[in-house]
């Protein structure tokens, strides 16, 4: 008897991809999302992919490749390629040192500017929010700093990624010990309640400050609409494109920034070589980007 278990076994060992199917699928993706697949990572993509080919019933990764170009099948395959070769590793209060720099007086100072202004409006950007625990972090801030006070303020925050598997579960805002492994027990114990077997429900009054919403960081149109931000978080995304698509993005969110905004990139990321308008300022452990006003 063949259970599915070992037909997915002999398939796994039969399929493999060749370089000119590599080359063909790592410039697809590169069209469509600015992922950029190195050659040292061409076994990654063959993992990734060879669940779509089981699920479709394909026999190599060339047929594959011209499934997804074909008008049979080929949009609703690309979302399941987007959702397989995205990595969507984050956590709650991740890299710590930048959101110090938040709390320690940037988000005073963004106010301060805005309320000269005679406005309370902010609006802030975390763009590739995978499931949510970034933009989350964000407003669990927002409501320490300002407790009773964050009614008064028009404050939004738009989260968007390119996976939609991703934003539906940021939009349960369920989460389990593990994302919240560097949060402090007494955020914990203020803004999420436990479900049990481990698990965490994001409170409502965080939840409803945030939009998410799909988007691909490659189509220039569709950032365009995004409204102008004061502050952008895109940390850990830009490691996953290469320079001239790191050079698009960012020149994106320059263009979104309002004067005075600040950009916030991967704590291991840089802007060295990608871009020189924005003025770098350094924190202890954290640099942030300025757009000058
Ligand atoms: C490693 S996660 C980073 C999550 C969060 N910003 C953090 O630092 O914890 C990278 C996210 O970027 C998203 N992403 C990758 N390429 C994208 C693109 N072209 N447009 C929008 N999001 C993208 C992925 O889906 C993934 O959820």
């Amino acid at each position: 008897m063949t259970s599915s278990f070992t037909k997915s076994i002999t398939l796994r060992k039969q399929v493999t991809m060749d370089d000119v199917e590599f080359g063909h699928l790592r410039d697809f993706i590169y069209e469509k999302c600015g992922i950029y697949i190195p050659d040292n990572r061409k076994y990654l993509l063959e993992n990734r992919l060879l669940n779509r080919l089981r699920f479709l019933g394909l026999r190599t990764f060339g047929e594959y490749f011209y499934f997804l170009k074909s008008d049979q099948g080929g949009k609703t395959e690309l979302q399941a390629l987007f959702e397989v070769i995205t990595t969507n590793e984050t956590s709650f209060y991740r890299n710590p040192a930048q959101l110090k720099v938040l709390e320690n007086g940037l988000l005073k100072s963004v106010m301060d500017e805005q309320l000269k202004k005679g406005s309370r409006d902010i609006h802030i950007w975390s763009a590739g929010c995978s499931t949510g625990e970034e933009p989350y972090t964000l407003e669990i801030i927002l409501h320490e700093i300002l407790k009773a006070q964050r009614s008064l303020w028009n404050i939004t925050i738009m989260a968007g990624d390119l996976s939609e598997a991703v934003l539906a579960s940021a939009a349960r805002g369920e989460y389990t010990e593990y994302a919240l492994r560097t949060t402090p027990k007494a955020i914990i114990a203020r803004y999420f309640t436990p479900i049990g077997n481990g698990r965490y429900l994001i409170n409502p009054a965080i939840k409803k400050h945030i939009f998410f919403h799909q988007i691909n960081l490659n189509d220039r149109a569709q950032l365009r609409n995004i409204r102008r931000s004061h502050i952008i978080f895109c940390r850990n995304v830009l490691i996953y494109f290469d320079e001239a698509m790191k050079k698009r993005v960012i020149s994106s969110f320059y263009d979104n920034l309002l004067p005075g905004g600040y950009l916030f990139i991967g704590h291991s990321e840089s802007l060295h070589n990608i871009s020189r308008v924005f003025k770098p300022i350094h924190y202890p452990s954290a640099i942030v980007y300025r757009k000058e006003g």
